[in-house]
């Protein structure tokens, strides 16, 4: 990318282009003006591996552990190392900003963002995002570090107003991002989508001037969070200085224009915006991509042993009695749950991402043992269906692996002369097509057919589910089993702008084929109204399981655990029930996984448990497990991670970033952890976490800082 001469091209440029540049033109690239050798620079999230310029169907990517677990190796060496891994993945997909880290404090267990923070604590959040932003601002790729501040919910996230005092705002939620940008100087911030005492962050001049630039000495570029801009002139003159996603809506060349000629904007504000974009883009040079390049994988031995590294470092090992762990190879090992031969890599929204390869406990362990131990699943963890996609018994009609075949059309199924523009195979799900683009889409609105073929391995009932941003409508063998288009109902899906997931159940026979296709809608046909501004692409998940009887499948677990010297049970959470877009209801497991343990635990006290998720969940049966490990989302190596450390081939460090309350009740923001009437009271005021836990004398499961090692 060609280097710039800031104030030469900013004086060369005419009042549009000016406005042109405030504003993204897409999802993921800044507006270019070529006739002044002004490139187009791609962000790409971030934070825990760098997904490209596709939600759906993109080039797979390198999955780091999340920020609590990043944050739960104390490491700071390792962390530069991390940031430095993400720069090269960044490059490799030819994106020369990355959006993250997220830098916000983790307030309370419940926040569906809490496991892309790093920490309760603003000083290890601070020096844990120092290490990443120097890390891959060292290797020449700009962190847009963000949500600042207070973004710390998720509950009405662009209208809640947070209600902090002066004191906690300096010393917990500004104070991570001081010190990153005292000992890191990210080249960017990204905004918060609410507001603080009162006002949007994305408009203020607290924030934004007389704190960021004025008290703390910067000079970077802000942008805002997608579509955390509400206003043109306060954002224009406060210092927010560019808008993001594009074509931005507000700051139109019409709008901005009209408000500089009657002087509503000074053009001097306007000048300062575009001249922080020209900086930014002239220091995005250093990444030395190519413009609108092409993306890649980085798949090499080295990226997934610091992957390993990284994610081993993260795990905590909280209880070990008699010396249970170490595994050791020749004891008869059952391995049982819910995610034992699922991935749990990454938590929801934007920071998941399809990663190069996934590695599952069950895997692991199988593989340190040079053979499959036995199996019990006992119950699902899920929280809706998993996808249809990813399911063995699935077989895509066009490549004859599992999977489903995607084509999309211009016009509604129901019309004979359809236009098919184009076509994928997949095998993750959902489809999220909200950065979805094609030359030929007119208007924002198309169709897709999806499909697949099932051959159920045993005759029973399974279930189906539709869940769409959009209208979706599922076919067995051509009969309509599910309608999620003339009735539909708004839930909290696809960052609440979609539907609920509709579920109807069929029996199916074993060893037949069945022909499923779905007939989708992007979101311009969906007949819900919702208040989300994500009204255009469209998003999709297929849902299909088997129908379990859970009372005998964790019959069956504890039987199988009797027979067995010892057991890893591993539970958790996953990125339906964490994830941007919602809070959690409470800090229970997903249902029966209480039940499983239980019963695992009486059948075999030899059981140890690997819990995975991305905060704190409540453990009832806590006091009964005589080992328990906590392994967090550790990104694409968290299988092998845990394996290291059941057998002791790594010696566990890590220690808890978090305090891990007993019960939700017991938590400092319980009381005001909700959006009301448009408010959030930081009523814990400077009492976040182990400040409360500690002044209080409250007991906790574990205590921040909390880690055992075998040493
Ligand atoms: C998130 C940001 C993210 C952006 C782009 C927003 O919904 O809040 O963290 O970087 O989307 O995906």
């Amino acid at each position: 990318m060609a280097d710039i001469n800031v104030e030469d091209t900013l004086s060369a440029l005419t009042l549009k282009e000016k406005i042109g540049l405030i504003s993204g033109i897409d999802f993921w690239h800044t507006s270019a003006v070529e006739r002044l050798g002004v490139p187009s620079v791609r962000v790409s999230d971030g934070p825990n591996g760098i997904r490209g310029t596709k939600f759906c169907n993109g080039v797979p990517a390198a999955c780091f552990p999340c920020g609590t677990g990043m944050a739960a190796t104390f490491n700071k060496d390792l962390l530069y190392k991390a940031g430095a891994l993400m720069a090269d993945e960044a490059k490799a997909k030819s994106a020369s900003c990355i959006l993250g880290p997220t830098t916000n404090i983790q307030r309370g267990p419940l926040g569906g963002r809490g496991f892309e923070s790093f920490s309760e604590d603003p000083f290890l959040a601070g020096m844990v995002s120092v290490a990443v932003v120097n890390g891959m601002q060292e290797n020449d790729v700009a962190s847009a570090i963000k949500h600042y501040v207070c973004n710390d919910l998720e509950h009405e996230r662009s209208a809640s107003d947070t209600i902090v005092t002066e004191r906690a705002l300096r010393e917990i939620y500004l104070e991570p991002f001081r010190l990153a940008v005292k000992y890191a100087n990210p080249a960017s911030f990204m905004t918060a989508y609410n507001k603080v005492n009162g006002e949007h962050v994305s408009q203020s001049k607290k924030f934004l001037d007389d704190i960021l630039r004025k008290e703390w000495g910067w000079d970077g570029l802000v942008m805002s969070d997608w579509f955390g801009a509400y206003t043109i002139k306060d954002s224009i003159k406060n210092g927010l200085d560019l808008e993001m996603p594009g074509p931005s809506f507000l700051r139109t060349a019409a709008s901005v224009s009209h408000m500089i000629s009657s002087r509503e904007i000074n053009i001097q504000d306007l000048d300062d915006r575009v001249r922080n974009v020209l900086k930014f883009v002239k220091w995005c040079a250093r990444a030395k991509v190519a413009e609108n390049g092409p993306e890649e994988q980085n798949n090499t031995a080295e990226t997934r042993a610091t992957l390993n590294q990284v994610a081993t470092e993260s795990i905590v090992l909280l209880k070990n009695e008699n010396g249970l762990l170490p595994l050791k190879r020749d004891e008869t090992i059952a391995v049982i749950g819910p995610n034992a031969k699922y991935a749990a890599y990454c938590g929801g929204g934007s920071a998941s991402l399809p990663t190069y390869y996934a590695t599952t406990p069950f895997d692991s362990i199988s593989e340190k043992l040079g053979k499959e131990p036995a199996y019990a699943v006992g119950c699902y963890g899920h929280k809706s269906l998993p996808g249809i996609s990813t399911s063995p018994l699935s077989r895509n009609p066009v490549t004859g692996e599992p999977g489903i075949n995607v084509k999309f059309y211009n016009q509604a199924p129901d019309l004979d002369t359809r236009t098919q523009f184009d076509e994928f195979q997949y095998q993750n799900s959902p489809l999220l097509l909200f950065d979805y683009k094609h030359p030929r889409i007119v208007d924002g609105l198309y169709y897709a057919d999806i499909t697949t073929e099932i051959t159920p391995d045993e005759t029973c009932e399974y279930d189906f589910s539709l869940t769409v941003c959009g209208t979706a409508q599922l076919f067995v063998d051509g009969e309509l089993l599910i309608d999620n288009k003339t009735h539909q109902t708004s839930g909290n899906s696809f960052f609440g702008a979609g539907t609920i997931e509709v579920i109807q159940s069929k029996a199916l026979k074993a060893g037949q084929t069945y022909k499923v296709s779905v007939q989708f809608g992007c979101a311009k046909t969906a007949t819900i109204k919702n208040d989300s501004v994500l009204t255009f692409g469209g998003a999709i998940s297929v849902g299909f399981c088997k129908v379990i009887d859970v009372k005998k499948e964790i019959q069956k677990a504890a039987d199988l655990a009797s027979q067995v010297d010892k057991v890893v049970l591993a539970i958790g959470l996953n990125l339906e029930w964490e994830s941007e877009g919602f809070d959690r209801p409470d800090m229970s497991l997903p249902p029966h996984t209480d039940e499983l343990v239980a019963a695992v635990l009486e059948a075999n006290p030899n059981t140890v448990i690997v819990n995975q998720s991305g905060t704190s969940v409540e453990m009832p049966w806590l006091q009964d497990a005589k080992a328990l490990v906590h392994a967090w989302y550790g990104g694409s190596e968290s299988g092998n991670a845990i394996a290291n450390v059941l057998f002791g081939d790594e010696n566990p460090s890590g220690k808890l970033s978090l305090s891990w309350p007993l019960r939700n009740v017991d938590n400092p923001a319980y009381l005001n952890f909700k959006t009301v009437k448009g408010r959030v009271l930081y009523g814990e005021d400077i009492y976040v976490g182990y400040r409360y836990y500690e002044k209080l004398q409250r007991q906790v499961a574990f205590p921040f800082g909390y880690g055992k090692s075998y040493t």
